[in-house]
């Protein structure tokens, strides 16, 4: 039996800014031009930082129907459950970005926490609650939609329909590109959503390329999936 880091479901885990910029090669494109989606950013501290520095970035996700208390609970549980489960499976991550596994706890923390502080204030205008496949967006109301660690990822929770479904309502809400990180699911293999999403007759019109980033923690979860919609 092949091994991967075990989650019942999906998990509130979240990353940095820092993480992001790396994982989506945000110095690519000029990021502050951009109306940013991030879909199902969860307890990311993406939206937080990035508005701060002078960036558009609007946060969507299933979870914020709940308060900060109920979030802030859930995610310091499955945290405590990432961080026990990942020493069994520890030879599958590069340990380069972060030094070990309390590093990597600090790191998941402080984008928790900053997240949090932020959506105690903001929660009403730019954390949005959004249970895809559907959203209530408006057509192409962002230019750049950001999809980490959700689609290709849960290949196992989430089937292709959902796939499908989502990245079309993602088409829907965007007008330039939509960048999906990792393409590898939780065994570190590529998704065989990926190809299958490329090949897709639905999806033809659109461009479709895979791009190496300077992001690597899961072995081999190196490369950025970019669907160009213009
Ligand atoms: C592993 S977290 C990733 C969070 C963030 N994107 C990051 O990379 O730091 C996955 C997120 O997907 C959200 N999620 C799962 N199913 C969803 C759905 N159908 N609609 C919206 N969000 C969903 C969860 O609530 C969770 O916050």
């Amino acid at each position: 039996m092949s091994r991967k880091l075990e989650l019942k479901d999906i998990v509130l885990i979240g990353r940095t800014f820092d993480e992001y910029y790396k994982m989506f090669g945000i110095s690519s494109i000029d990021g502050k031009k951009e109306k940013i989606l991030d879909v199902a950013s969860g307890v990311s501290s993406f939206c937080a930082e990035a508005n701060s520095k002078g960036y558009n970035v609007t946060a969507s996700d299933r979870i914020y129907c709940f308060s900060a208390e109920e979030i802030e609970g859930k995610c310091i549980k499955d945290l405590e459950l990432t961080i026990k489960n990942l020493s069994d499976v520890k030879d599958l991550y590069r340990w380069e970005l972060y030094k070990d596994i309390e590093d990597l706890k600090k790191q998941r923390k402080k984008a928790y926490t900053r997240f949090i502080e932020d959506f105690k204030r903001k929660r009403d205008t730019i954390y949005i609650e959004t249970e895809y496949p559907k959203s209530n967006f408006k057509d192409k109301q962002f230019t750049v939609s950001l999809i980490s660690h959700f689609l290709f990822m849960y290949d196992e929770h989430l089937d292709y329909e959902f796939h499908k479904q989502t990245i079309k309502e993602i088409i829907r809400i965007t007008s330039k590109e939509i960048r999906i990180f990792p393409i590898v699911n939780l065994k570190g293999e590529k998704s065989m959503f990926v190809n299958k999403l490329m090949s897709d007759d639905n999806f033809t019109m659109y461009k479709m390329q895979i791009v190496k980033v300077n992001y690597e923690f899961i072995k081999g979860g190196n490369e950025m999936l970019i669907i160009k919609v213009k």
